[in-house]
């Protein structure tokens, strides 16, 4: 099979496309032949030696997967030859085959097409998880979401509209945020320009917003917590920025606040009911047309390093997608 591969770890362009063994499913896995694989932020650091995990030289990159399995381990539970799956994968997807535990693979509904399936876990997934478990977003509520055009922003900003929220969307120019407006945000902070804490002030008379949505961090953090209503929840979501923000806890003191944690791999292996409940929730929305997933542009597997760079360079909107065949 034709998979992109890491064979150094260094930027995207040293990626390469190659000819490589197929596969072979452990018991308890799937074999998929992957139509498209979502490109994420992790990509970007996992060819670098930046992220949580590392997988041995050489390998292919690509978190996430959709396409038809092609063989069934002998313990892989119901799964299916030719059924429609999207998968979670780490790494390996930016490949025409990938081997997947059966617990990472959930079936596609009829609704979806498997380009928007590649497009759909990861983000929708985190943001579920984040506004659902973690903030728990209340209709009526209002929501600020930073870096709202990207994967998992783009993804809060839908999700927040459908639980019932007031939207605010911030990003960092007029265009991104007509991204984030055309999804049905209700206010926007372009926060290149005006004063993030300055803007949240006046948009919402001076109480602050309910439940903010950080997946970029670094100054904007700062600027945000001082924003937060009495009782706010800020979610920790992931650092685009490369920075880690300080805290000074006499802001939680000050307004009730809470500081909350979103880890939805680790929440998909620990609590796999709740996992599948959101996504029947998600699945059920896409279906009644309230998730428009965003694919701004796909790319041929070759070029699967380009796309990489393009996320890293700050420029993707939604979401990237490899097309595999
Ligand atoms: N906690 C979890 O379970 C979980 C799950 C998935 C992803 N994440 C994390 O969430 C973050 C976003 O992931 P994503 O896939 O949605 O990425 P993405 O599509 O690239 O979106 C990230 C957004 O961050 C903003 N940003 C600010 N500074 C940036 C910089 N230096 N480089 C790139 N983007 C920058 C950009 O918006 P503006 O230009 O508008 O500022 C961009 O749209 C990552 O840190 C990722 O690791 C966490």
């Amino acid at each position: 099979m034709k998979a992109v591969l890491c064979k150094t770890l260094g930027p995207a362009q040293d990626l390469v496309l190659e000819d490589t063994a197929s596969p072979t499913p452990k018991k308890n896995e799937v074999l998929i032949d992957v139509h498209a694989a979502g490109v994420n932020f992790p990509d970007t650091l996992i060819i670098e030696g930046k992220y949580q995990f590392q997988p041995p030289l050489p390998f292919s990159p690509g978190g996430e997967a959709a396409g038809v399995i092609a063989a069934v381990g002998e313990k892989a539970g119901a799964f299916k030859v030719g059924e429609r799956v999207m998968a979670l994968t780490g790494w390996g997807a930016f490949a025409e085959q990938v081997a997947v535990p059966f617990h990472n693979v959930l079936p596609v509904p009829d609704s979806m097409d498997l380009t928007t399936a590649a497009a759909f876990g990861m983000t929708y997934g985190t943001s579920m998880h984040a506004l659902r478990q973690r903030a728990k977003l209340q209709p009526g509520e209002t929501l600020l979401v930073l870096g709202a055009s990207g994967g998992v922003g783009l993804a809060a900003v839908e999700i927040g509209k459908a639980m019932g929220a007031t939207v605010i969307a911030a990003a960092s120019s007029a265009d991104k945020l007509a991204v984030a407006k055309a999804a049905g945000a209700d206010e926007l902070i372009d926060y290149s320009k005006a004063s993030l804490k300055e803007e949240i002030k006046r948009l919402t008379g001076g109480q602050g917003v309910d439940v903010i949505y950080d997946p970029v961090g670094g100054e904007l953090f700062d600027q945000a917590v001082r924003g937060l209503a009495w009782n706010g929840r800020l979610l920790v979501v992931g650092f685009a920025s490369g920075t880690i923000p300080q805290l000074p806890v006499n802001l939680a003191l000050l307004k009730g606040a809470s500081v909350v944690g979103v880890f939805w791999g680790a929440f998909a292996q620990r609590q796999p009911e709740d996992n599948a409940a959101n996504f029947r929730q998600l699945f059920a929305w896409h279906a009644e047309g309230k998730l428009k997933p965003l694919v701004s542009q796909t790319y041929p597997l070759a070029e699967a390093g380009a796309a990489i760079e393009r996320l890293a360079q700050r420029q993707a909107v939604g979401k990237l997608v490899v097309l595999a065949r």
